[in-house]
């Protein structure tokens, strides 16, 4: 007999009605943070996946006369029914939501002819992408509604997974949220002579991740209560399907994921913690691939990854808790106790063999500091970088071409951040002093930046030089960048000085 049960009953109960008050009262009182606080997790764990995986259509442009590669992309609103007989209203690229997956070689030159169709003016910025300033996207590059634009540029940079998305100054987080987004794929020869999954939509699944809340027949992007990363869905879209699956005939399936959401950060896994090998980082495929059971990308972040899978089964690409140094607070209220059942993988009864995976995939070649002819202290907090906001008209970093430099990435606020350098692929030199784990060790161009952390990176800025027409660096939290945490830099000669850039977009 337990001594618990061998108490008197009346001393029981008096017992647990002081245990009662205890607990109930400082709860009363605490009430409306308690009811916020557990009314903030969520979880999509167990679904159903009902629809089939969209697939954006892949656009490999025209061939010009001169041997451009032509795109061509129409930013447009529309409505989309995410859920059957309930549509929503949208925007997309030549189409109601997100856009064209668009592919190009490197050495190739290309065109995107962009129409802006929208009720109001904006940007079409290709991320990840080196090439020049003026044809960048960035917020001063603004088409007006009913305008046109059409930048060019030549592909100089090894195979990735980039995107592209608007970047008008203020409304980034809205015009993405609403589905303007694509994916950006480039190719070279190198990655062509690995044995990887390499066919579009078969065994190379591009995984577009968005976090969304229906408001009637609009996306929310209310913010709420305490959630100072910005706007955070409850259900996540996959390539703009909600639950989806899709079926796969083949032993190894390469996944490009894309964390195109606004705010919400993912630490991605398996539902049955199976490891996967990590292949590519933002900018392009690692040295060796390396196996995890975890991965984590913050909004902007990309990673190849490759899932081996079983005849005959079904595996979930789930969003885990955050493992991200987020203080209690912070962690409940930026949506770190969040658990999403995010894609499911069915495998047919008997799958195409794969080859192995190479044990090498590309040589290193980004600069890793040695040679860094400065340092450069970038603090993050909501109050801008390094304490100042963002102004269009002041060009905050004169860099000289052909240099590298080691940029110092410190979070002094708490809340969750990241930092995206334009134009440049860099190199993650160490983590608190550490040395970068594997899914930060290949070429970044967007790298997380936890509470009270310290990245450093080297980056080195190949040009081409135009003192006029900045680039920007940013926190990719797009509420953060819509409210100033991002500065703007200009790429000049040795020797040369700064322009002015323009303050207003036109
Ligand atoms: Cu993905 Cu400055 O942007
Ligand atoms: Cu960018
Ligand atoms: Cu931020």
């Amino acid at each position: 007999m337990s001594s618990v049960s061998s108490r008197p009953r009346w001393l029981r109960r008096l017992l647990l009605s002081l245990v009662a008050l205890v607990v109930l009262v400082p709860a009363t009182v605490g009430g409306c943070v308690t009811w916020v606080y557990t009314g903030a997790a969520l979880s999509t764990v167990g679904t159903d996946f009902r629809n089939e995986l969209a697939i954006p259509p892949l656009a490999e442009g025209s061939l010009g006369p001169d041997g451009t590669r032509v795109f061509d992309l129409e930013m447009q609103s529309g409505r989309k029914e995410f859920r059957p007989g309930q549509p929503t209203e949208t925007w997309g690229f030549n189409g109601d939501y997100l856009g064209p997956t668009l592919r190009a070689r490197r050495g190739e030159r290309v065109e995107v002819r962009v129409r802006n169709r929208l009720p109001e003016a904006s940007t079409v910025h290709w991320h990840g992408m080196h090439l020049p300033a003026a044809m960048d996207g960035g917020p001063h590059q603004m088409v007006d509604a009913g305008a046109d634009w059409a930048p060019h540029w030549t592909v100089d940079q090894p195979a990735a997974t980039l995107w592209y998305h608007p970047h008008p100054h203020g409304k980034t987080e809205q015009h993405v949220r609403r589905g303007l987004a694509g994916m950006f794929l480039l190719d070279d020869d190198i990655a062509d002579s690995l044995a990887l999954p390499s066919t579009y939509g078969v065994d190379d699944l591009p995984v577009i991740v968005q976090d969304v809340k229906f408001d009637g027949s609009r996306l929310d992007n209310s913010h709420k209560i305490f959630r100072n990363a910005g706007f955070l869905g409850e259900q996540i879209l996959v390539n703009g399907t909600l639950t989806p699956y899709r079926e796969v005939g083949d032993e190894l399936v390469r996944l490009r994921l894309l964390n195109a959401s606004t705010a919400r950060i993912y630490n991605f896994g398996l539902d049955d913690n199976r490891s996967f090998a990590l292949i590519g980082t933002d900018g392009g495929l690692v040295e060796r691939p390396s196996m995890l059971d975890r991965l984590q990308l913050s909004p902007g972040e990309r990673a190849e990854i490759v899932v081996r899978m079983r005849p005959g089964e079904r595996t979930v690409l789930r969003g885990n808790p955050l493992d991200a140094g987020l203080d209690f607070w912070q962690q409940r209220f930026s949506g770190g106790d969040d658990r999403f059942d995010i894609l499911e993988l069915r495998a047919a009864a008997a799958l195409r063999p794969s080859p192995e995976l190479p044990a090498a995939l590309v040589a290193p070649e980004l600069p890793d500091g040695a040679d860094s002819v400065r340092e450069r202290p970038f603090d993050l907090s909501m109050g801008g970088i390094n304490n100042v906001p963002m102004a269009m008209d002041r060009i905050d970093l004169t860099l000289t071409r052909g240099e590298t430099e080691t940029w110092v990435l410190r979070n002094v606020d708490g809340v969750p951040h990241n930092f995206h350098i334009h134009d440049v692929r860099f190199r993650v030199v160490s983590v608190n002093d550490a040395p970068p784990p594997p899914p930060l060790a290949g070429a970044k161009d967007t790298v997380f930046v936890g509470p009270n952390s310290t990245v450093r990176v080297a980056v080195r800025f190949d040009g081409p030089a135009d003192p006029d027409t900045p680039y920007m660096y940013h926190c990719h939290l797009l509420w953060h960048e819509d409210q100033g945490m991002m500065g703007q830099f200009v790429i000049v000669e040795p020797g040369q000085s700064a322009g002015t850039a323009p303050k207003h977009e036109h």
